[in-house]
């Protein structure tokens, strides 16, 4: 399959200096032959699509075969990146087999009751996904789960429903050495939030009936794409300096827009592609999402005449999900005979076009990324897309987009307000300054 995603900048004519593409290509052209060159760790995910995937495939793809033959449910647990493009593809591509769900992304006792309360019963295979494999979340839903599995299932039926997609090193991988559970690899040069098309979101995504292949085809597809580094050729590097030059104009946030609830976590992936990549050293752009037109009526006054702060990203889907058209009716007295004929899915476009120019003349620049269709080859474009986009993003904005050392800030203190053990000094005085604000 051929094609390529489209970026529509029509309505960033007027606000973007005409020469800028000039002036910024030889910093992109800079940054492109670095990364191509592997100057940071974690670029593993630039050119993994345009070589030989088949021992990334085939280990997942044999896995997936035989949860698929036992499984009613496929619990995936795991956080931020160990799970969230995972998500986005379950929720986002039709898919058929056993039901994929979500733990180990937060720590509500409830939620955790309700899960388990609903697998219980059920065939259910386990996926604990953690790159680090020290993550305060997934490792303690996991610590819940396993003694209930074995209870479940005995102890040797339990080990074969778990898959531990990890590191190389770390307390998961010699956890699941010592405890003899399968497991998958998750590349060295690969961080959580690139890893959507490794192992980690791959296996998911089989489990649920996906065709991977496809997902990677659409990949490389992308990876082919936008391999040039003039940005002329290249809309992932377009993206990426219109975000740039949308923050330095004071655009400090971006919404991304989508049209159907299917997509909000490929919205959450996205927005922690880019949080994660960019918010360092007192800066970035702040990724938010929006669906429209459910949003028009909430956050839609905000957008026309609040602040302006904001520019807009809009996923664009050419392809007609379902045909649906609407009835010509008698005596119906709504108002609505002039869309009679028309489908839902036009009235929907029409919407969202004629809200971009609203919002465009309201002082809300905005982009649209069009796709022809909404299935796992363009997932994978897209997908790679945004990640190529958000590495030159990063790198235009003078931070490392693959570390997260603030993440590592909170995780620190938290650890030692928990109690543990080397962290015992640091415990105490938090702990002091908590109660002095109780
Ligand atoms: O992008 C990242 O690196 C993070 O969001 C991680 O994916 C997240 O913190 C989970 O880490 P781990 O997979 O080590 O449990």
């Amino acid at each position: 399959m051929a094609g390529q995603l489209v970026l529509d900048e029509s309505l960033m004519q007027n606000v973007v200096p005409d020469d800028l593409f000039h002036r910024l290509q030889p910093f992109v052209s800079l940054i492109h032959q670095r990364m191509h060159e592997g100057i940071d760790d974690g670029l593993g995910w630039l050119k993994a699509p345009l070589r030989d995937q088949e021992c990334l495939l085939s280990p997942v793809l044999d896995a997936a075969s035989r949860i698929r033959q036992d499984a009613d449910v496929f619990l995936v647990v795991g956080i931020g990146g160990s799970y969230m493009g995972a998500r986005a593809a379950v929720e986002l591509l039709p898919g058929a087999g056993p039901q994929v769900l979500f733990a180990g992304y937060q720590l509500s006792s409830a939620h955790f009751d309700q899960i388990w309360k609903h697998v219980e019963e059920q065939r259910v295979f386990v996926n604990v996904v953690s790159k680090s494999g020290s993550t305060l979340e997934p490792a303690l839903i996991f610590r819940l789960l396993w003694p209930r599995l074995v209870t479940r299932f005995g102890e040797d039926e339990a080990r074969r429903r778990i898959v531990v997609t990890t590191g190389v090193t770390g307390a998961l991988r010699q956890l699941a050495e010592a405890n003899g559970f399968p497991t998958l690899p998750i590349p060295e040069d690969i961080g959580g939030r690139y890893s959507l098309l490794t192992s980690v979101g791959l296996l998911p995504m089989a489990v649920a009936g996906i065709d991977i292949k496809a997902v990677l085809q659409g990949a490389r597809a992308a990876a082919l794409n936008l391999q040039e580094p003039e940005l002329a050729a290249n809309p992932a590097y377009r993206y990426a300096v219109y975000r740039n030059v949308m923050y330095r104009q004071g655009k400090i946030v971006e919404l991304l827009v989508t049209d159907d609830p299917k997509w909000q976590s490929f919205g959450e992936w996205w927005k922690q592609l880019f949080s994660e990549s960019e918010g360092k050293d007192g800066q970035g752009l702040f990724p938010a999402t929006a669906q429209f037109t459910t949003d028009l009526h909430s956050l839609g006054q905000y957008i026309q005449q609040g602040r302006r702060v904001l520019f807009e990203t809009v996923i664009e889907v050419e392809k007609e999900p379902v045909a649906l058209s609407i009835p010509d009716m008698e005596n119906w007295s709504d108002g609505f005979d002039f869309l009679a004929g028309k489908t839902l899915h036009w009235v929907n476009r029409q919407t969202i076009k004629a809200t971009r120019l609203a919002h465009a003349d309201g002082g809300v620049p905005n982009l649209a990324v069009r796709i022809p269709a909404v299935d796992a080859f363009w997932f994978g474009q897209l997908v790679y897309f945004f990640q190529k986009a958000c590495a030159m993003s990063g790198y235009l904005a003078g931070v490392n987009p693959f570390d997260q050392p603030g993440v590592e800030a909170y995780k620190r203190y938290a650890a030692a307000v928990l109690g543990r053990p080397d962290l015992s000094d640091l415990g105490k005085e938090l702990q002091q300054r908590l109660q002095d604000l109780e």
